[in-house]
């Protein structure tokens, strides 16, 4: 690709989009018949007469699909709710199978770190209500409110965007004047009403958003370019109409509550009566607006009923559709549509893509998309508020009247196995989407939409600082930078809120030491940093300073099986109390205690309970120790503190203690780190013994704080020692879990995980942070 990230602004999203009957497989799960069905049934209409019976199989197939958008680096995922999924009749009784489908849709999503955007309507509109008249009848506009409501309120939770419906050209007008796609009428006054009515419906279902409390809902149109056919006053005329049926009509409708006059010349007589009085449920204030664009059309005068006029070929190379390539065209759209309808508020491009036959090496795609990426460019020179790209389509689909014979995806799919192969243009945007990209992905996401403002989550070490955005529960950015002084500290907070112009809604700092009186006493950094100075840098409402061991238990909790390797147990975390126990510089020991449906926190210094040999052979190891730490033993007896050997400081003090103990007095010191590597290098008997001495304590340590607790939640290794070396944590770390005398059944049924999430500091005092926000 000619772009990557970096030249965008920061927050800039990227996304792929779909749409339900064109990927889901509509013949399963229980969905009903719709107008697409009976539509592509009969004769003439679609090629070879194919439908989305069987599609992509994405049903089934989802959490694969979510894996390659996660891949290719996407932040946001386009998808579409199918009206009848959810309600085969279109209203009264719900399909739970279909609304259970959306949820996991949903969740799976958020697992990995891909933000769901949903548009609620994209073309398949139940047969019932089609046999009511479908978009020319008043009513659906209610219809539309009840299915967004009973959607919404099950997966509204978790949305980033919502739009109630895709391209409402092409639900009217395509679809009632052209006939090309279902109900396939050519008829001006089914046209007319469906135009009507399709804004109405988007309206209401704005409003029923609204009273669900959510935010960050928009309108996606579809534009097509008008360019008049030659230089003749009628030429222009006619392609002005072009625009105004097409493209002015819709944003007219919704931004400015009106309809443009030249399409009223034609229109009038046939719309609804009083459809003037139904603007102020169209015009319903929006967030964002969303564009699909493909191409530009050149227009000339037609010797026809009106709008006489009709399209002429134009000299643009083409895409498999016959498209012409005109990506100036997006340019202007996106400059046109900033200045006559929607000013400061968010626009983004919803759809842009191309079809080609080309199934592996698709250049002619990379190359469409750097022109539309371009263009998109040329747009925000000019200040124009473009906050996203989304890319049509990520798989091969179908293509509506056209079958599966056009193929839009970045990925590959063979219609026969189902089988999906990413295309050139796949590979060539992981590379410009992923290159320099500091967040990392799975990140946690909020039980509830938290919308319309960011939070500041920081974790903060001896040496290194890391200062994390997240916004809609999302981390969208994340710098490292060195800790210094309490002004640098406080400085660096300030930067970063000025930086993105507005107050964070809460701060949350978390760090190694004691917590007191809403101070935190750095012990690694040496400073005190109180919350009453993070709101003073920030101008934060809410501000929080925690211990990092609270933070690294708030890691876990919602710990999905794409975040933990199993050492035994349930291969998906359950929900219930959780045991995070995490060797770093010390050793640190936190719990979520899990009652009344939440978590709550319990850090103790269970670092500090007492550890004593396992084996006659290990007395001699212990008794050198004394020499060594004597301040850590307990009175005069063997048992020494458990951080004295398990963590990154004290390792260095166990490996001298081994060396001691067989016979070698005058080993150098060595850090932790050396001491693992020359234990996993086999270079050194004494690194061997030290390594195996630590992982069967720290296991047998961990069984029984677990015997303690009963954590049904699991039990979950955390933290830099177990993220750098993994080989430490098998068997012999199981096994000595498992050793319990009487209670090792107890012990083996408990789920025993290690934490697989870079980040964890972040990540959880994002999660604690969601949640002190929730109460
Ligand atoms: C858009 C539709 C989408 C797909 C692309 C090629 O108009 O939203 O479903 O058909 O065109």
């Amino acid at each position: 690709m000619k772009y990557t990230r970096a030249d965008f602004p920061k927050d800039f999203l990227f996304g792929v989009a779909t749409s339900a009957y064109q990927i889901e497989g509509h013949a399963q799960g229980g969905a009903g018949q719709t107008h697409w069905d009976t539509f592509a049934s009969s004769p003439g209409n679609v090629v070879r007469g194919e439908n989305g019976d069987l599609a992509c199989d994405h049903l089934n197939r989802f959490p694969q699909d979510f894996d390659l958008v996660r891949e290719a680096g996407f932040d946001c995922y386009r998808f579409s709710t199918s009206w009848a999924r959810v309600l085969p009749e279109g209203r009264g009784q719900v399909n739970q199978a279909g609304l259970d489908y959306y949820d996991r849709l949903a969740d799976a999503l958020l697992e990995r770190g891909i933000r769901p955007c949903a548009t609620l309507y994209h073309w398949e509109l139940p047969s019932p209500l089609a046999d009511l008249g479908g978009w020319r009848n008043r009513d659906i506009a209610s219809w539309f409110a009840d299915f967004t409501e009973i959607v919404m309120d099950r997966i509204g939770d978790r949305m980033f965007s919502v739009a109630p419906i895709n391209e409402p050209w092409c639900v009217s007008w395509l679809s009632h004047f052209e006939g090309h796609h279902a109900p396939g009428l050519r008829d001006i006054r089914a046209a007319a009403r469906a135009m009507h009515h399709v804004l109405l419906a988007h309206g209401q279902s704005i409003q029923a958003m609204r009273s669900l409390g959510m935010g960050n809902l928009g309108a996606v149109f579809n534009l097509e370019w008008a360019e008049p056919g030659d230089n003749s006053a009628q030429a222009r005329r006619a392609a002005d109409l072009y625009d105004g049926i097409y493209n002015r009509f819709f944003l007219g409708g919704v931004f400015n509550k009106s309809y443009p006059e030249n399409v009223l010349d034609g229109l009038e007589p046939h719309l609804p009566s009083g459809w003037q009085d139904d603007f102020d449920t169209i015009g319903t204030p929006v967030d964002w607006c969303g564009l699909n664009y493909y191409t530009r059309k050149l227009i000339a005068p037609a010797d026809i009923e009106w709008p006489s006029l009709k399209e002429v070929p134009g000299p643009l190379p083409k895409t498999q559709m016959g498209w012409e390539i005109e990506p100036a065209a997006l340019t202007r759209f996106l400059t046109r549509t900033m200045q006559e309808y929607t000013g400061d508020l968010p626009i983004y491009v919803t759809e842009n893509g191309m079809a080609s036959p080309e199934r592996q090496r698709d250049d002619d795609r990379i190359d469409y998309l750097n022109q539309h990426l371009g263009a998109v460019q040329d747009a925000l020179d000019q200040d124009v508020p473009v906050k996203g790209y989304f890319i049509w389509s990520l798989l091969d689909n179908y293509e509506w009247a056209y079958g599966y014979e056009k193929r839009f995806g970045l990925v590959d799919v063979d219609f026969h196995t189902l089988e999906r192969t990413p295309k050139a243009s796949f590979n060539a945007l992981k590379s410009a989407l992923t290159k320099g990209r500091n967040v990392s992905l799975p990140m946690a996401q909020p039980a509830g939409a938290v919308h319309e403002h960011w939070n500041l989550v920081a974790d903060i070490g001896g040496t290194n600082t890391r200062l994390g955005v997240v916004s809609n529960g999302a981390l969208t950015d994340l710098r490292k930078l060195p800790t210094g002084t309490l002004p640098d500290l406080l400085e660096a907070f300030h930067r970063l809120r000025d930086e993105i112009g507005t107050d964070p809604q809460a701060v949350v700092a978390a760090g190694a030491g004691p917590v007191k009186n809403g101070t935190i006493r750095l012990t690694n950094a040496h400073l005190d940093l109180s919350e009453t100075e993070l709101a003073k840098a920030t101008g934060a409402q809410h501000t929080f300073v925690i211990n990092d061991f609270t933070a690294a238990a708030w890691s876990v909790a919602e710990a999905t099986i794409a975040d933990v390797a199993v050492l035994q147990g349930a291969a998906s975390p359950p929900a219930g109390t959780r045991l995070v126990v995490g060797p770093g510089t010390g050793l640190g020991v936190g719990a979520l205690i899990y009652s009344e449906g939440r978590y709550h926190t319990v850090s103790g210094e269970g670092g500090h309970v007492g550890l004593s040999p396992r084996h006659r052979d290990e007395v001699d190891v212990f008794d050198a120790a004394r020499h060594i730490a004597p301040g850590c033993f307990f009175a005069d007896s063997l048992v020494l503190e458990a951080e004295m050997f398990l963590s990154g400081t004290g390792l260095p003090i166990l490996y001298q203690a081994v060396a001691m103990a067989s016979g070698q007095s005058d080993t150098p010191p060595r850090t932790a780190k050396d001491i693992l590597q020359a234990a996993r290098d086999e270079v050194d008997e004494v690194a061997a013994r030290t390594a195996r001495m630590f992982t069967a304590h720290l296991g047998a340590l961990m069984g029984d704080m677990a015997v303690t607790l009963m954590p049904v939640g699991g039990v979950f290794l955390v933290g830099g020692v177990a993220e750098k070396n993994r080989w430490l944590f098998g068997d012999t770390f199981r096994d000595a879990f498992n050793e319990g005398g009487r209670f090792s059944d107890l012990r083996r049924s408990m789920s025993l995980y290690v934490s697989e999430q870079a980040e964890f500091g972040i990540v959880g005092a994002n999660n604690f942070c969601k949640n002190a926000l929730m109460r």
